[in-house]
């Protein structure tokens, strides 16, 4: 992902005054519409906004597509999530306007209050995002977390080689900190973004706090284990920090994306309920 400024501002907030432009004639058309019977969904303005609303809300469905495409060429995803935000946002007022602010409890307005929610919910979600070091939003692919996985796997080896002439004290702490590490686990453990009982900080404490005499290569051998392990620890921290930001951006995707479907149902119900009744 792309930090937030880079797609709110994305080519001097273009899709900001798209979606403003489009504020501006939606508002035009519905104030200066007076079609007999007044203003509503069921009036070639009112039939025109909902078109408009309907395509915008099928249109924001594709970037999940366009979002998992990598071998795309078209515009780069920043420009996509730009126009998505921005004419997303616009929703809150087109469809009022289509609807000339009329609402009920019934299924029309169902698609409206479930659209609420989806737009709210991305807005939670760009707010999110700013919060979200840009360090690990950059990548997407989970690129530096699997550099950082490597990393750890060649720190156990290099461990294991260095507690090979030591005492089992201290090969008793290296399986430790290799068998009792846990990454990830539920959505709770990953947002609590640490794990009070991992074996990596269990097998350091025990290290330092050996008092096991050792002299010579035995003594430097320690040294290397202890700098290693130590080591370890803080890539498990940026680890653990860094899949507790990647739950945060799930918390919210997890209302945005289900919503947004039952969204689409909900106004394919209504376009079909309202053309049945006509
Ligand atoms: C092709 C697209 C659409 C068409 C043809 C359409 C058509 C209509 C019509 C004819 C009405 C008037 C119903 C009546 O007076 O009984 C209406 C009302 C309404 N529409 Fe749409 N619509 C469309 C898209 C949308 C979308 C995308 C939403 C929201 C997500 C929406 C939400 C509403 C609401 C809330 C009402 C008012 C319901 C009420 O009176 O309680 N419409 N629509
Ligand atoms: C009815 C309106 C909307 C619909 C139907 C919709 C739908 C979607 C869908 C299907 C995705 C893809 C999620 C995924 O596959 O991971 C998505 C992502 C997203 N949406 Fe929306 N959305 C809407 C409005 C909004 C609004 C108003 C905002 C912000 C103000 C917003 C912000 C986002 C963001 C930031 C993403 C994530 C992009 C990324 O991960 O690269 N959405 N939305």
């Amino acid at each position: 992902m792309i930090g937030p400024r880079t797609f709110l501002e994305y080519r001097n907030y273009r899709y900001l005054k798209i979606a403003l432009g489009l504020l501006g004639l939606s508002l035009i058309a519905f104030f200066f519409s007076d079609e007999p019977g007044g203003r509503s969904g069921s009036t070639w303005v009112g039939y025109g906004l909902g078109a408009i609303s309907a395509g915008i809300i099928y249109w924001l469905m594709w970037l999940g597509i366009r979002k998992r495409d990598y071998a795309s060429t078209g515009a780069p995803l920043r420009g996509w999530v730009s126009a998505h935000v921005y004419l997303g946002s616009t929703l809150l007022l087109l469809v009022p306007l289509h609807s000339a602010f009329e609402f009920g409890w019934n299924i029309h307005s169902l698609a409206y209050w479930m659209m609420c929610l989806v737009v709210f919910s991305g807005m939670l979600g760009v707010g999110l995002y700013a919060l979200v070091p840009t360090s690990m939003t950059r990548n997407r692919n989970n690129i530096t977390l699997d550099a950082m996985l490597e990393r750890i796997a060649e720190i156990d080896m290099e461990c294991q080689l260095a507690a090979g002439g030591l005492p089992d004290y201290y090969a008793l702490a290296v399986v430790t900190s290799i068998e009792e590490t846990h990454i990830g686990g539920t959505l709770r453990d990953q947002l609590s973004g640490w794990d009070d009982a991992c074996g990596t900080s269990r097998a350091l404490k025990k290290l330092r706090t050996s008092d096991i005499e050792l002299t010579g290569d035995a003594k430097t051998q320690e040294r290397k284990l202890v700098e290693l392990i130590a080591r370890k620890e803080l890539l498990l921290k940026q680890i653990r920090r860094d899949v507790r930001s990647k739950g945060m951006l799930d918390l919210w995707l997890i209302v945005h994306v289900p919503a947004a479907f039952a969204t689409c149902a909900g106004v394919g119900i209504h376009v079909f309920v309202v053309f049945w009744y006509h």
